[in-house]
């Protein structure tokens, strides 16, 4: 079964033609360039900028896949969570081929998709298994108990650990995308040294929080200023990167000793984080758990993780018609 998929939750307009969990291509055009004076996404514009590129996209990926908008069997799009300006152009879009071509079209969560990138580098990754899904707006712990069945027993309770990571890197005058440069800048730090807190959730045994670090960082940006120094920006990256895996990382194995999981995943933008990847290894062999991570290239958003996610909505019957809406927020296990 082709699938050609759309993605254009935030600011990367992206197509793809998968076949089950190949792909066939993979096309991303992204708005970084545009973001980066404004050092982070402006939703009016990233509506605009997708409008403009979704014809060329999807062109592209059906002409690198070596196939035609007639050999298509099914239509798959993004359509929660995120900007809603921008999962709307999407969505029309998807909707409109749908029709044109007479072909099933496939609503996907983009959580959902995040995870199913780790279908395509690890064939042999299958339900159940535990996944955190950690992304620019979203913090998640979710046992994936099958294809389509998620259940959350874990969450942020404000930031996402992307966005402490991107609202850090700013505040340090990092250049846009902030979590990228931050971890690279952080590889750079010969010790951790600052004092920043590991901030704790009262209840929820598997919650996280990273609003009180981010805050604990601007702070101390401000007081050292006020005294006329600037902090050591590459330890002080690697101090916000240890604390933010540190907090990852214990509650990952925290959760996967609790409810009995020996298979573990990280998926979204953040699973791309090196401290992260290497350390969570680590964790995982030490306790004999199997440990996934998607390839770098699937880390962030594209198309080709929802087209492999629509494949699997697509045999549980789950479609959608004329009628299909965006939505900015939904949890994973909607119904
Ligand atoms: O999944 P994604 O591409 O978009 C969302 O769906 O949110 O995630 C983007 C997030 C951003 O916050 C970005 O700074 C972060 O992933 N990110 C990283 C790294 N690469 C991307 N954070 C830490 N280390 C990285 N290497």
């Amino acid at each position: 079964m082709k699938i050609l998929s759309i993605e254009s939750s935030c600011d990367e307009t992206a197509a793809a033609v998968t076949e089950e969990r190949r792909v066939l291509s993979n096309i991303v055009a992204t708005q970084i360039a545009e973001h980066r004076i404004y050092g982070g996404v402006v939703p009016e514009i990233a509506s605009r900028r997708h409008t403009e590129a979704i014809s060329a996209v999807c062109a592209e990926a059906l002409s690198r896949a070596g196939t035609s908008y007639g050999d298509i069997d099914a239509v798959a799009v993004t359509f929660a969570p995120g900007l809603i300006g921008a999962l709307l152009v999407g969505v029309n879009f998807a909707k409109g081929l749908s029709l044109a071509l007479g072909k099933p079209l496939i609503p996907v969560h983009h959580l959902r998709s995040h995870i199913a990138a780790n279908y395509i580098s690890n064939p042999e990754l299958k339900p159940p298994f535990l996944c955190l899904l950690v992304s620019g707006g979203n913090t998640v712990l979710a046992e994936v108990s099958d294809y389509t069945k998620f259940k959350i027993i874990g969450g942020t309770r404000d930031d996402a650990a992307g966005e402490c990571f991107d609202k850090t890197a700013r505040a340090l005058g990092l250049d846009y995308p902030g979590g990228v440069t931050l971890d690279r800048t952080a590889t750079c730090a010969d010790s951790i040294k600052y004092p920043l807190p590991y901030p704790q959730v009262s209840s929820g045994e598997f919650d996280f929080s990273f609003s009180g670090l981010k805050t604990a960082v601007m702070n101390l940006v401000n007081n050292l200023s006020q005294k006329g120094e600037k902090p050591d920006v590459p330890v002080l990256c690697a101090t916000v990167r240890q604390r933010v895996c540190d907090m990852l990382i214990d509650k990952t194995i925290g959760a996967a000793l609790k409810y009995g999981y020996k298979t573990v995943a990280v998926a979204g933008g953040v699973s791309a984080n090196s401290e992260l990847r290497v350390r969570m290894s680590a964790e995982c062999s030490k306790r004999g758990f199997a440990l996934f991570y998607p390839e770098l290239r699937y880390c962030g958003d594209n198309a080709a993780m929802v087209g492999v996610q629509a494949y699997y909505e697509f045999k549980d019957g789950n479609t959608g018609g004329s009628s299909l809406n965006a939505a900015a927020t939904l949890p994973i296990d909607y119904r």
